[in-house]
């Protein structure tokens, strides 16, 4: 009741970030580090975040906003607000049974999961345990073809819907706190896909990274002779490369510069996708990740011509908070201020 203290329970998370302060006092300082940094300064990262700041919203009233509907599509498929899952990985190192977790909060809430490539549960078991839920595989593409087929085939016969395919990374960016950190992934949690048949434990992380540095524009078509899914790029910045992704045929874009982890002084995502939107020419759906925080966040993303975007960081916030329900949580926060947003700008 008003005026009295609900003593004995903890004060409810009311914004996402309430969840970020939270997860930095439950996860060690190494595991935080990794999840919160970015690349050398960290300009790009913080300024993903700023960027949105900038941003001014021009309300319209008395256009009758009682039934407001947050449910879209992407390729062709509905969820409930156009907010989903980005790709990231380790999530086995945040919260015991990991990635099953995030696949069965987004199957609960009805929106989409970027499967990591670096996974930590295997993924039949993430297919298994949100069996109706959209998801969808992030593949770094690595230097041994057949490695790619195989993962691809795989994720394709257990009901992924699409491949987003991470061009941001063909070197690891500079971590410089992993570095003082001196961070040593437990690479034995990766997928066992990934090991190669004639090594016994995985290839490690930084063996991993420099994915496949020789990777170009021509490759996709070999990609795309070896899968049905839809093809997604992850981490297009311009309006060049957007145009080559059009002309490549390739069925989506994720305006992302990882979160300012790969190469720092970059714009700020927001800031880069009014430029990609105008050169797809309506030819794609285009899409949006880094420094989602608010449904205000949502709303200028979709304004400046983003079909979706997806939250990296916050979802790890949830994780660490309560597993599956945490992030479910950090999910029904999103939307129903996103929900407010529509309601309010009419
Ligand atoms: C990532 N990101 C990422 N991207 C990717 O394509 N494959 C991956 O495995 C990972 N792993 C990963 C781990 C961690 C801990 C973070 C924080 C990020 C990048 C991610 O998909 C996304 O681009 C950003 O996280 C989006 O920015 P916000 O929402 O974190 O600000």
């Amino acid at each position: 009741a008003f005026g009295f203290s609900s003593e004995g329970s903890e004060m409810p998370l009311a914004c996402l970030t309430d969840f970020q302060a939270y997860a930095r006092e439950r996860l060690s300082k190494v595991t935080w580090d990794f999840i919160e940094g970015g690349a050398d300064d960290t300009f790009t990262r913080d300024d993903n975040i700023a960027a949105f700041k900038r941003i001014r919203l021009r309300p319209r009233y008395l256009k009758n906003v009682a039934n407001v509907d947050t449910r879209t599509t992407i390729q062709g498929e509905e969820i409930t607000a156009p907010i989903c899952i980005a790709p990231t990985g380790f999530h086995c190192l945040v919260w015991p049974d990991g990635e099953m977790s995030t696949a069965r909060a987004a199957q609960a809430a009805g929106v989409g999961y970027v499967t990591s490539m670096f996974a930590t549960c295997a993924l039949e078991d993430i297919a298994a345990t949100a069996p109706t839920g959209l998801k969808w595989f992030q593949l770094y593409v690595h230097p041994d073809r057949q490695l790619n087929k195989n993962l691809v085939q795989k994720v394709e016969s257990l009901g992924f819907r699409a491949l987003v395919i991470t061009v941001d990374v063909p070197k690891l960016g500079n971590r410089r706190h992993d570095i003082r950190n001196q961070l040593d992934l437990k690479l034995t949690l990766l997928l066992k896909d990934l090991h190669f048949p004639k090594e016994r434990t995985p290839m490690s992380y930084f063996q991993m990274s420099p994915i496949n540095s020789s990777m170009s524009w021509n490759d996709l078509s070999w990609l795309q002779s070896i899968t049905r899914l839809p093809i997604i790029l992850k981490g297009i910045l311009t309006k060049e490369d957007a145009e080559l992704a059009v002309k490549h045929n390739v069925n989506g874009i994720i305006v992302s510069n990882h979160g300012g982890r790969q190469l720092d002084d970059v714009p700020a995502s927001i800031d880069a996708l009014a430029e990609v939107v105008a050169a797809v020419k309506g030819k794609m759906e285009v899409y949006l990740d880094g420094g989602i925080r608010t449904g205000n966040d949502v709303l200028k993303a979709l304004a400046l011509g983003a079909k979706c975007v997806f939250l990296g960081r916050p979802v790890l916030w949830g994780l660490a908070y309560k597993g599956e329900h945490g992030v479910e949580e950090v999910l029904n926060i999103i939307k129903n201020e996103f929900h407010t947003s529509m309601a309010l700008t009419g």
